[in-house]
Order: C-alpha cells, then structure tokens, then sequence
C-alpha cells in the first residue's frame, strides 16, 4: 500500500515536472521570438538614432553643393589696407538659392535661404587682378526653429582644403553672428542684391 502510494506521489511528480517542462518547451520558442523581436526593434531604433543624428546634431551646417550655379549678388575686393584684410583679404562673389532670393527683394528671408560667401586669393596679370585660389567660403542658412538663437541663421565656413566639412567652433559661430546683428533690420544680411 505504502509502496503503491510512493509510486503514485513518484508519478504525480513525473507528471508535475513533464507538465513544467510541456509549458516551458511551448514558452520557450515564444520568448525567443518575443526576445528576437524586441533585439530587431531596438537596433532598428538605434539604426534610425544614427541616421538622424549626424544631421541635426548640434549645429550642423550642410556644405552648399552647386552654389555657383545660384544667383550672383554681389562681388567685392579687399585689399592690404583694409583692417580685416589677414582674415578677409581677396575677391568675394555671393551667391543666393532662390529661397534667399525672395529674401533679398522681401526683407526678410525665409527658411532654406541659403547664402554664399566665395573668399578667393587674387593675382596681378599684366596689370589686371584676377582670381586665384579659394580661401574659404562663408555660409549662412536659415532655419528660424533651429538656429533660434543665432538669429535664425546657421552660420559655417568651410576651407578650401576641406570643403565639405565645416570648420567653425561655437565661439567663432558666435563672431560671425555678433557682427551680423549690426544689420540685424535687414534680417542679419548685409549685402543687397543689385538688379
Ligand atoms: C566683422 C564683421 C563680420 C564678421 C565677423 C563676419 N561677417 Fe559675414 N559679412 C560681413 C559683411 C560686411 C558682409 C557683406 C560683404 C559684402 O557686401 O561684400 C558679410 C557677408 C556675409 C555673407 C553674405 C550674406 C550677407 O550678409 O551679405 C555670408 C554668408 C557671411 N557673411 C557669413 C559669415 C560667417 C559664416 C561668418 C563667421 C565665420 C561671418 N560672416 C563673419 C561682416 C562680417
């Protein structure tokens, strides 16, 4: 009788244990895809984090592909005598995207203005002063929510070593834009266009 009712305890826990492992063994793909799924949603994330960062993060100015097809502004040369000749001496053209254009006959320019400064060396030939290497160029671009303080402007230079990356510290950001404010009626741009 005591042996029947071990045998019958012996089984029940046979039985116990075999349901356990009958439940995990049916949890166990379950959790796995569930583990799975959450992996591939979270690298996706991640994935996304990545792509998007390296665009909006911090300051981030685009370099201004085919800007020398866009409408010429202006040009201008400063020469030795000038004071800011170390740091803008040369031939300057500016160039405008459309969008910028509006805002040079408005006023007030709206976002995804775009506008140049082209700073070239220059050389005398034959009595003529002509243009020579690229300096740098100076970029300005409007986006009023994420260039809120800067006047809604980004501003960058790129050199001509490098251009595609742009150069400037926050601090130097905060000279081009301080130096802007001084046009600050004509929404920080300085130049006009010229019909
Ligand atoms: C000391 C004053 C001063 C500083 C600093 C300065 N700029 Fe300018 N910037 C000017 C002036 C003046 C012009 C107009 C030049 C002309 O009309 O030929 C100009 C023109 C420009 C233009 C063409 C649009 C406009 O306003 O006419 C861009 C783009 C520009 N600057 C970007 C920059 C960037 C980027 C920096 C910082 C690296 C910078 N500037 C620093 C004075 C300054």
């Amino acid at each position: 009788m005591q042996s029947n009712w071990i045998f019958i305890r012996i089984k029940s826990k046979i039985g116990l244990i075999s349901t356990k492992i009958l439940v995990l063994r049916g949890q166990i793909p379950c959790l796995a895809t569930r583990s799975t799924a959450r992996i591939l949603f979270a690298t996706a994330w991640l994935f996304c984090i990545a792509a998007y960062l390296p665009a909006r993060s911090g300051y981030a100015v685009e370099y201004p592909r085919d800007y020398r097809k866009w409408v010429h502004v202006k040009s201008g040369l400063i020469g030795p005598q000038n004071p800011a000749f170390a740091r803008y001496g040369g031939i300057h053209h500016i160039y405008a995207n459309e969008r910028a254009m509006e805002g040079y006959a408005a006023g007030r320019f709206p976002d995804g203005s775009v506008i140049v400064f082209d700073l070239l060396e220059t050389k005398e030939s034959s009595g003529a002063t002509v243009e020579a290497e690229r300096r740098f160029i100076d970029v300005m671009v409007k986006d009023s929510e994420r260039y809120a303080e800067t006047g809604g402007w980004g501003f960058e230079e790129f050199k001509s070593n490098k251009l595609t990356e742009g150069s400037l510290t926050a601090q130097e950001r905060t000279a081009c834009y301080s130096c802007h404010t001084g046009v600050k009626g004509h929404d920080f741009v300085f130049s006009a266009f010229r019909p």
